[in-house]
């Protein structure tokens, strides 16, 4: 394992601390609904899965469910949140995606959202993941793009506050524009994008989860209207490989 891959598994293996990650989690699986609403599935890739939420809906949509996660309990989590009736098509894998030799064009599927933060190498998760969806298939990808005016603002308060040093690694900035990029050179089709804010800055303890959701969703909308999508740095994005 690399020197981070072991950093975020032991800070991913403390599944409490994601779990409070609330109101963001919501808008994910909502948004994974949306982007999968009327469409079935041979194969699809949950990775990494985390408590396996996004992806669990897609069981009634798809012939196999693939979970994989570096976290043990994360993916404990996950295996447990598994209907006793759709087990026997689902696989769960506690490893580094990186580690896995999965053969080309194995999903027509792949939900990859909150990772491109915690690799060493974004480029290479992009190449990897590309490499593993069918021409045709879908990924639904998450990014905060570093070059927004909100994630300047964002690294700002966490850095008066002390709180970027107090990390136990340096989060990638993962530009759009470079996802696009490498994503356009591998052939894929941008369908749609998801985009808002993932926190309320100094304002995050004035409000409740469910107040949270709520304003969210007043001013950002949702995937079928995003409302001041500008406004928003957080990215889900839906591409689709050309055939
Ligand atoms: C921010 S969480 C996102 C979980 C889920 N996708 C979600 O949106 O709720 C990040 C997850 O990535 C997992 N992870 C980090 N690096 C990984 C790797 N190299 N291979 C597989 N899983 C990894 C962590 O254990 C953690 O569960």
């Amino acid at each position: 394992m690399t020197d981070k891959s072991i950093l975020v598994k032991e800070l991913f293996e403390n599944t409490a601390l994601y779990l409070t990650y609330d109101y963001n989690l919501r808008i994910r699986k909502e948004t994974v609904d949306a982007y999968t609403e009327g469409k079935t599935f041979d194969a699809v890739l949950d990775m990494p899965c985390g408590t396996g939420a996004m992806s669990r809906s897609l069981l009634d949509k798809t012939k196999k469910l693939s979970l994989v996660d570096i976290s043990a309990n994360m993916l404990a989590i996950a295996s447990e949140n598994i209907p006793e009736t759709q087990r026997y098509k689902t696989e769960c894998i506690n490893d580094d995606f990186f580690k896995l030799d999965i053969p080309p064009g194995s999903y027509d599927l792949v939900i990859c959202l909150g990772l491109l933060a915690h690799v060493n190498s974004p480029e290479q998760l992009l190449r990897k993941i590309s490499g593993i969806i069918k021409p045709g298939g879908m990924l639904i990808i998450q990014n905060t793009d570093a070059s927004h005016f909100y994630s300047h603002l964002i690294r700002f308060y966490l850095g008066l506050k002390g709180l970027i040093r107090k990390q136990p690694y340096k989060l990638n900035k993962v530009k759009a524009s470079f996802l696009e990029q490498v994503l356009h050179e591998e052939g894929f089709r941008r369908e749609a994008a998801y985009r808002y804010n993932q926190s309320f800055l100094g304002f995050s303890n004035l409000f409740s989860n469910e107040k949270k959701y709520e304003l969210t969703r007043r001013f950002f909308g949702d995937t079928r209207h995003n409302k001041h999508a500008s406004w928003g740095s957080d990215y889900t994005y839906c591409f689709v490989k050309r055939a």
